[in-house]
């Protein structure tokens, strides 16, 4: 493929406001929306903003949305786009912009120190930790995360809905929730602390209606829906009709009324 001449459309702003600025900008063999960015501020927009680290998808700092689709620009080839169309660069619609395509990604953060810590078991010290293959690779798939907050953009319980953000984690966070609750050394229900039930009181598992978008924008491939929502809902609700629970519960609210 030789070089081209390619059709940009690029939002620049900030709090106060923006809107789309056009550019025509040379493409050439290879290269992908991140390479055209820094191409557009070497020749044309020496201020356009633009957060980025690695190039390599690993680092998750460069995620945007191109042409209404949340990607990483680094890892989204020029060549899955026809020469004639025009390729629209937005921030992150989900998270408030800083300026052009740099927003401001502290929900997330402020998510992550919701969700409690692994809990180490009390009766073994460490090197005494044993898990079957299956419980490691679970816990593997779920650590590929680059914490890129795609999934998190992209699910409808927040994308437009500001109002629902103080009750719902988020799927990247919800994982993390599922990851630990399966994990078979994590000793939280022992010191106390019932995921299941946090998962639903604290961390909005209830207005995730598995419609797996967040599954679908993930750069790493991981089965967010599948394999964390899924199995957490699963587990949550087998927690509520478990009768010896729900015993259980009745008599600890007895006692504390008491
Ligand atoms: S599956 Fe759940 S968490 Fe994922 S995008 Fe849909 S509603 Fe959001
Ligand atoms: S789960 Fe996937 S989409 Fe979500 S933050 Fe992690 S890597 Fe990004
Ligand atoms: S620059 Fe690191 S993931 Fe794109």
């Amino acid at each position: 493929m030789s070089g081209y001449t390619a059709h940009f459309k690029v939002w620049r702003g900030d709090v106060r406001g923006g809107g789309l600025e056009d550019f025509e900008v040379e493409v050439n063999e290879g290269e992908v929306v991140l390479d055209i960015v820094h191409r557009l501020q070497a020749t044309q927009a020496p201020d356009l903003a633009v957060r980025w680290n690695c190039k390599a998808g690993k680092c998750g700092s460069c995620s945007a949305e191109i042409n209404g689709r949340p990607r990483l620009m680094c890892m989204t080839r020029m060549s899955v786009f026809t020469r004639e169309e025009t390729i629209t660069v937005t921030p992150l619609r989900a998270f408030p912009v800083v300026r052009d395509l740099v927003t401001d990604v502290g929900f997330n953060y402020e998510k992550a120190r919701e969700v409690p810590a692994f809990v180490p078991p009390e009766d073994l010290g460490p090197g005494e930790y044993r898990m079957t293959q299956e419980d490691v690779d679970r816990s593997q798939e779920f650590r590929k995360c680059i914490e890129c907050f795609l999934c998190q953009d992209t699910c409808h319980v927040v994308r437009d809905h500001e109002e629902n953000k103080a009750a719902f984690a988020g799927p990247r966070f919800l994982m993390r929730v599922a990851e630990l609750d399966m994990h078979p050394l994590d000793a939280a229900e022992e010191s106390g602390l019932d995921r299941k039930r946090t998962a639903q009181d604290e961390h909005g598992l209830g207005y995730c209606n598995i419609t797996k978008c967040c599954t679908e924008v993930c750069p790493e491939g991981i089965k967010i829906t599948d394999n964390a929502l899924i199995p957490l809902k699963e587990r949550a609700v087998d927690r509520k009709y478990d009768p010896l629970v729900w015993l259980g519960d009745r008599i600890r609210r007895r006692t504390s009324s008491g």
